[in-house]
């Protein structure tokens, strides 16, 4: 049974090694630098979260899948995950992130002109993999995730020193950079396996909240997270001064003065990591960031509500509501 994220990948190696596979065809190229730009930002170690969400959604509504999925469940898998990390390289350009995946990113290892360019290439990519799916839905919906990302990413550097910002606005946030392309994986999952309108629905509705779920902890990662565990660059978004939920709700439990001095260190010029350390210390203390996870671990069990008592594969769905427990036990 799918009781833990193990159980899931194993449950799943056949898929998944069969989009590593579709993706890592896509990757290659006749010049062999860039060949090796794009295969080096293609790693191992990333969780495949959203071909895992693919995957599974697909086998929940299909119980007939006993054996393998079908080539356009892999090639849209492979396809969400190429979008997945060409969105990755340009957010660690943004970010001026050193790890990814616990390799240099490639603005440190190379620039960011070639990280850039590398970004739109495995985009480009995943586009091209897509439309051999002989349908123009899968095509649309996964150019409207990418628009709806592109636009929550740009959306969050105008919110970049707006320690005011509601609540609500940080959720339209990530709503928009993180939740289309989980919304997108278990949408594609579900229509590639036939299913009706309402069952796509119910599956884009659990991809939604998980998306939710699975950002909030990230950012709860930012601030209480391991760097050797997280394998990637933390504290960035209190450096670049983005504000983010456990910050919001650490600046909400402040009284004035806190309040104030707090939101001027971020703003000073000389703002750094030993700055940063003592605003982490402190919202670690007061609960908020604990808070914060609270309000991660709800959205996600809201998400599992959505498919708990539905009809399918109970072995996918019991995978199911296991990634929603890890989005919210990682500590990656
Ligand atoms: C990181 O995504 C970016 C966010 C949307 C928070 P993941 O945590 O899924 O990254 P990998 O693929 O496992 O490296
Ligand atoms: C990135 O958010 C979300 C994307 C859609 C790329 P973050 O900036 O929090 O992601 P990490 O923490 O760098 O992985
Ligand atoms: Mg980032
Ligand atoms: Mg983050």
């Amino acid at each position: 049974m799918n009781h833990s994220i193990e159980d899931v990948y194993k449950f799943l190696a056949a898929d998944l090694s069969a989009m590593e596979e579709s993706a890592r065809q896509m990757l290659g190229s006749v010049d062999p630098f860039v060949s090796e730009v794009v295969r080096y930002s293609f790693r191992f170690s990333g969780k495949r979260l959203r071909p895992t969400l693919l995957f599974l959604t697909a086998r929940a509504v299909d119980s007939s899948i006993v054996s393998a999925v079908s080539e356009e469940h892999r090639r849209a898998a492979a396809a969400v995950e190429l979008v997945h990390t060409a969105s990755l390289i340009h957010d660690d350009i943004l970010d001026e992130a050193k790890t990814r995946r616990h390799l240099d990113t490639v603005n440190v290892h190379w620039n960011a002109q070639v990280g850039v360019l590398a970004g739109d290439i495995i985009l480009t990519k995943a586009i091209q993999l897509i439309l051999e799916n002989d349908d123009s839905y899968g095509f649309r919906r996964l150019t409207e995730a990418c628009r709806r990302t592109c636009e929550g990413e740009l959306r969050q550097l105008g919110t970049i020193g707006n320690f005011d910002l509601p609540i609500d606005a940080y959720f339209e946030v990530i709503a928009g950079k993180t939740a289309p392309l989980l919304e997108c994986s278990a949408e594609l999952g579900a229509f590639y396996s036939g299913a009706d309108k309402e069952t796509i629905e119910r599956y884009r509705n659990f991809g939604r909240q998980l998306g939710l779920a699975f950002q909030i902890i990230d950012d709860v990662l930012d601030f209480s997270g391991k760097t050797d565990a997280a394998g990637k660059t933390l504290h960035t978004d209190l450096l670049n001064r983005k504000p983010t939920l456990p910050l919001l709700l650490f600046l909400q439990k402040c009284n004035e003065s806190e309040r104030k001095e707090t939101i001027a260190a971020i703003q000073d010029e000389g703002f750094d990591l030993s700055s940063a350390a003592e605003i982490i210390r402190r919202t670690c203390e007061t609960g908020a960031v604990q808070e914060a996870e609270k309000i991660g671990a709800d959205i996600a069990e809201k998400a599992v509500n959505f498919i708990r008592n539905t009809g399918g594969n109970k072995q996918a769905i019991d995978g199911l509501i296991t990634l929603a427990e890890f989005v919210v036990k990682r500590k990656k």
